[in-house]
């Protein structure tokens, strides 16, 4: 278990796999991911089964503390972790709407980057996300990501060409 300030990050397990479908077939939420296909639970636990045995890869359950309950609000990982160069690619969706915007991305963000960089001894974290994703831009910005890049009219959404902006923090840019 990972700590924050009023928030953990735990093992995802089997049992939050219908969470997982809920969030990823709404579209509002979908809307700010790459998927865009409906989710059907089979393949769901079929991913699930697979990342298992991934030794590059870290994911992780938010939970946040409403009262004297853990409310699991979405996931965060470590992708693609590059041991060599010391590098990984981070990935959060909170799936729960309500608690967008209440500042439970950023500390997310900070208790797993600090996992990042303090356990693994990762030197550089990045990530992609779309143009039109003001809330994370900001919040990823707000963690100390620079945007660093732009894949040009990359991504395909509602019939229009969007940038991907790429964005990375090195570890001794990162304020703990
Ligand atoms: C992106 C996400 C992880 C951010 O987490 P969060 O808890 O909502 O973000 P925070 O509250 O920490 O920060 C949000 C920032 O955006 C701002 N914001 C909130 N709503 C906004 C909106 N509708 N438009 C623009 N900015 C907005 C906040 O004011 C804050 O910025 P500030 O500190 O400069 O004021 C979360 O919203 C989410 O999972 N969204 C859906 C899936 C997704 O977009 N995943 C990321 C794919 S790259």
């Amino acid at each position: 278990m990972l700590y924050g300030k009023d928030l953990r990050l735990r093992a995802i397990e089997r049992e939050d796999i219908p969470r997982f479908v809920r969030w990823l077939n709404d579209p509002e939420v979908r809307r700010f991911l790459t998927r865009h296909e409906p989710l059907s639970r089979a393949k769901e636990e079929k991913w699930f089964e697979e990342q298992l045995s991934r030794t590059n890869e870290v994911i992780l359950a938010i939970e946040v503390l409403m009262g004297n309950e853990w409310i699991h609000i979405g996931n965060i990982g470590l992708h693609r972790i590059d041991l060599k160069n010391r590098t990984a690619v981070l990935g959060i969706v909170i799936g729960e709407k309500d608690f967008w915007g209440k500042g439970y991305g950023r500390e997310a963000i900070r208790v797993i980057l600090r996992y990042a960089f303090f356990e693994l001894g990762l030197n550089r974290v990045e990530l992609e996300t779309f143009s039109f994703n003001e809330r994370a831009r900001r919040c990823y910005k707000a963690v100390g990501f620079k945007e660093v890049g732009v894949r040009r009219r990359a991504f395909f959404r509602d019939g229009v060409f969007h940038d991907v902006v790429l964005m990375d923090l090195l570890a001794e840019e990162f304020a703990g």
